[in-house]
């Protein structure tokens, strides 16, 4: 039975964000068809470099009203160095929509898939199997050590001085805990914090502090807290043993690079930044950006932009749909499966192979 429509914003954005999208959309075409959804996507040309090169800028100036309407953005990438300073591109389009549609969460599940040869051995030299690496980690995106509050005073003399204040307000701290622990209740009840309360005295006490009241409230999730540099350790050492891990703004911005780091190829890893109450459409991309050295050429993995279209139908509403996709992605990575891979995953079959095996296991339910 159809369900009430969807409406997606599709930008695919610069380099081999317009070469991977294509293939988001077949596959978030055949789910809708399997599973009877009704996306309508409607595609944008801006946020990218042509766009500014034509405009002067990297949005329309009535960008906000455009996209606000939308129940999800699907994005592929922005930059191209070449053409535009990656600062102007960047804060110019994506950090503008996570800050405009208040997505405070970032999101990035970070799963050893088959086929993908893990860079990470077990202490014994025994490889991690399929599945056993599985962890989603939960940053914080909008408040914390990313603050505008501070500046420089006596420039230029001796008595030279620059002050960066981290900003936890109770309200931003919360909603992203609620966010964590609401998680790790639908996945394998277990939640770990990162913190610092050994050396940033004011602040992580305080995110620690929140850490134990939320948890009075979800006694079914077994919380454990690390300071971040053992933390990032046992990423590497141990890292079958994380369920949800919540962080900070930076310690998350680290944490969400190095766990896909830990499962493999930069080219499978997806994104979510939302906006859990849907006040506002949230965004979906690929881990990945423009890769302007392989772009043109119809190679890029197009899986990162796939699974994160799986996550896409996943906050919508269809979780059935993100983890026939997930399967789908398995089945055909799993060695033996035929299915044509990517030259970073060993292969020399181009994006849209890639794409239409996923699509067809997908149509063949996986
Ligand atoms: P990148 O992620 O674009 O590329 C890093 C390396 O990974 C390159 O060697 C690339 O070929 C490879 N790679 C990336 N995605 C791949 C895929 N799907 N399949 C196979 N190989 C893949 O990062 P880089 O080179 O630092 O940045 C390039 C541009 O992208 C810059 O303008 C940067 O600002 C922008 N960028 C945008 C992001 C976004 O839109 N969210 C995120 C990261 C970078
Ligand atoms: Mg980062």
């Amino acid at each position: 039975t159809p369900t009430l429509g969807h409406r997606i914003a599709v930008i695919p954005g610069d380099g081999i964000g317009t070469e991977v999208m294509p293939e988001g959309l077949r596959v978030l075409e055949a789910a809708a068809s399997r599973f009877g959804l009704d996306l309508r996507f409607e595609t944008f040309d801006f946020a990218c470099w042509p766009y500014y090169e034509r405009h002067g800028a990297m949005l329309p100036p009535d960008w906000q009203d455009i996209l606000g309407g939308f129940d999800a953005i699907y994005f592929g990438a922005v930059g191209w160095p070449e053409k535009i300073p990656d600062h102007v591109s960047l804060w110019g389009s994506l950090l503008q929509f996570r800050r405009a549609f208040d997505q405070y969460v970032n999101l990035r599940p970070a799963r050893l898939m088959p086929g993908v040869r893990a860079p990470l051995v077990r202490a014994d030299g025994t490889p991690y199997a399929p599945g056993e690496i599985d962890m989603l980690i939960v940053r914080e995106n909008t408040e914390g050590e990313y603050s505008s509050i501070g500046g420089r005073m006596f420039e230029g003399t001796e008595r030279e001085l620059v002050v960066q204040e981290t900003v936890m307000t109770r309200h931003g701290v919360d909603r992203v805990l609620r966010f964590a622990f609401e998680q790790a209740r639908r996945r394998r009840g277990r939640l770990t914090s990162a913190t610092k309360s050994n050396g940033i005295a004011i602040t992580m006490p305080y995110w620690d502090e929140r850490v134990r009241a939320m948890a009075a409230a979800y006694p079914d999730v077994a919380v454990d807290q690390y300071h971040i540099d053992i933390l990032t350790a046992h990423f590497v050492q141990r890292p079958d043993r994380f369920d949800v891990v919540v962080a900070s703004n930076l310690f998350g911005d680290i944490l969400s690079d190095l766990a896909p780091a830990c499962t493999g190829t930069i080219g499978i890893a997806p994104s979510a930044n939302l906006n859990p109450e849907r006040r506002f459409p949230s965004l979906f991309e690929p881990v990945h950006g423009s890769a302007p050295d392989i772009a043109g050429r119809g190679i890029a993995n197009p899986i990162g932009q796939i699974w994160s279209g799986a996550l896409m139908l996943d906050f919508l509403g269809h979780r059935e749909a993100h983890d026939a996709i997930v399967r789908a992605i398995e089945a055909a990575l799993a060695p033996g499966s035929g299915a044509p891979r990517t030259p970073d995953l060993g292969g020399r079959a181009g994006t849209a192979d890639l794409g239409r095996a996923i699509a067809e296991a997908l149509r063949a339910g996986a």
